[in-house]
């Protein structure tokens, strides 16, 4: 004969099989496991039971207890994984993504590392200072007297303090004497400020690679090897370089180069890309007078400078008709560079 226990254990057994959700089966197991549910009344009467009966039955008890809940645990289990796949089935794997943009580089940033990586295999270190400048760095120590047109107020960008937005990144060749004896040898890529009439080839803010070398016997001729394998290396082997004597208050002599290759669009034309020189002995003098030393004996080291256009090189390299496309940020230029 089957125990009374064993008809209930089957029973629960049945309905848990049934239960249809999460919210059923919790309902069966109340009904047997909770408090006042079957099992648990069972338990309770133990202690009514005679003393042979009463270990058979707490056996079948446990035993019954414990098949009750596992196989609550194992129908909850197959509800649970039965509503994920029906989530599952609703969603359509063969639909495609949303495309996420891939970013890359802007054209400033690939012909500033295209420069950086030539001018260190002849090198190079790399030096910076900051965009917001005394006028001390940006003119005075540069041989720049007051009365010089470029500190007009109406050419430069002044705070209220008399700090400026800096006009060249020559400061650098000042910031770096200043902190380290000769001989030198370093680029400083960077920021410069204007206030240009803003059109297709001038910009309130442009970018400079400033380069100074300072060694004894440094002459005219190692500025024009270095410059001339640099454009060369950039813009091709083809590139004619041209250095036109000019005047600049901080290089004695001084030339503005310019670049005229086959390889790239109107070709036929030089086209100015720097400034350089040789740097000016009053420049060492107000630096070693900044130093407190004799460091930058102009009689002893001599030494060449240059600040390249580094908008005016990527737009020849990429033929890019406005400078002003570069602060645009507009995707339909920038994704011709990707
Ligand atoms: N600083 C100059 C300019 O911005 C360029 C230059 C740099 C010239 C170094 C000579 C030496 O026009």
């Amino acid at each position: 004969m089957t125990h009374p226990l064993e008809q209930l254990g089957n029973d629960a057994l049945r309905e848990i099989e049934a239960a249809p959700d999460e919210k059923a089966l919790e309902a069966v197991r109340v009904r047997y496991l909770g408090r006042s549910g079957s099992v648990s009344v069972w338990g309770d009467q133990m202690k009514t039971l005679g003393k042979e009966e009463r270990p058979v039955v707490g056996k079948l008890l446990n035993e019954t207890r414990n098949a009750i809940t596992a196989a609550i645990k194992e129908r909850a289990e197959t509800l649970r994984s039965e509503k994920e796949s029906e989530a599952r089935a609703g969603i359509d794997i063969s639909l495609p993504g949303t495309p996420s943009e891939k970013g890359s580089l802007h054209p400033l940033t690939q012909i500033l590392d295209r420069s950086i990586a030539i001018f260190r295999r002849m090198g190079f270190a790399l030096a910076d200072g900051p965009d917001i400048e005394t006028e001390w760095h940006c003119f005075d120590a540069l041989n720049t007297p007051p009365d010089h047109p470029a500190r007009n107020e109406q050419d430069t960008f002044y705070l209220p303090d008399g700090r400026l937005l800096r006009t060249h990144t020559s400061t650098v060749q000042i910031r770096a004497m200043e902190s380290a004896p000769p001989p030198l040898r370093v680029i400083a890529p960077g920021a410069a400020y204007r206030r240009d009439e803003i059109d297709a080839t001038h910009s309130a803010q442009f970018h400079q690679i400033e380069g100074l070398y300072v060694d004894e016997n440094v002459s005219v001729a190692d500025l024009k090897g270095a410059l001339e394998f640099f454009m060369r290396e950039l813009f091709g082997p083809e590139t004619a370089v041209r250095f036109r004597p000019h005047y600049f208050p901080f290089t004695e002599p001084s030339f503005e180069i310019d670049v005229r290759s086959k390889a790239l669009k109107g070709g036929e034309q030089w086209i100015e890309v720097a400034g350089s020189g040789m740097v000016h002995p009053a420049v060492f003098e107000e630096v070693n007078k900044a130093r407190g030393d004799d460091a930058y004996d102009p009689q002893k080291w001599t030494g060449y400078a240059f600040g390249l256009g580094m908008d005016r090189l990527a737009m020849i390299l990429f033929d890019i008709p406005d400078i002003r496309l570069f602060a645009q940020n507009d995707l339909r230029f920038l994704k011709q560079f990707a």
